[in-house]
């Protein structure tokens, strides 16, 4: 094991035991099915990539712990944490969850790590120069063997033939998709992560 991992390997055993509990009783059982299946294929494909897989287990396990918050309570939590808000959120207030994931994991759980962090945070929208943790963390919630097999095959083909980052691209175009599909708004910083992925896979193409 790498060295650098043993610090989040230690979080993860300690955090863990709290964790779950808390999540037994603060979500339903499909949502607390869907989380446990997010948190295992976060920790596969950051096995897969040598990534620090101790710490896409625990965002995994992390990302969707506000889901079941009201959507008027979302609202008023993130004006009370000075949440920078955009028109989208207040349109649909349920994708505030992700960020105030981030909150939770901060207050109640005292996680500090930015990859963590990052993970939760970006789970929904996206967001410009996401770290490989993060980007493992939104895959595997578009992936997770709970998810329609239709959308989710292609993309977990593109993973193993192209890579994480192509991978990230296609769950983003078609959450995109989805959302135009239903006739909703498009998230500016969902524009900007995209923008900035098409960039970066480009630089790193450049570079292999
Ligand atoms: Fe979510
Ligand atoms: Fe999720």
């Amino acid at each position: 094991m790498a060295q650098q991992f043993f610090k989040s390997k230690a979080l993860l055993s300690r955090l863990k035991p709290e964790i779950i509990p808390w999540l037994k009783k603060t979500v339903s059982k499909k949502r607390f099915e869907h989380i446990i299946n997010v948190s295992e294929v976060a920790k596969l494909y950051a096995k897969k990539l040598k990534l620090d897989h101790y710490k896409a287990e625990l965002s995994g396990l992390l990302h969707d712990s506000a889901k079941e918050i009201p959507s008027k309570k979302l609202l008023r939590l993130a004006k009370k944490k000075r949440i920078k808000l955009d028109k989208v959120d207040y349109k649909t207030p349920h994708i505030l969850h992700a960020r105030i994931g981030e909150v939770i994991a901060k207050e109640k759980f005292k996680i500090k790590d930015k990859d963590i962090l990052g993970g939760i945070r970006c789970h929904t929208l996206a967001e410009p120069k996401m770290s490989p943790i993060t980007m493992v963390v939104y895959l595997a919630d578009a992936t997770e063997p709970g998810r329609k097999r239709k959308k989710a095959a292609p993309i977990r083909k593109i993973f193993k033939d192209k890579g994480l980052e192509p991978a990230v691209l296609q769950a983003i175009n078609n959450k995109l998709l989805s959302v135009i599909e239903k006739g909703g708004s498009i998230h500016p910083l969902t524009v900007t992560a995209r923008n900035w992925l098409i960039a970066h896979i480009k630089i790193r193409k450049s570079r292999d």
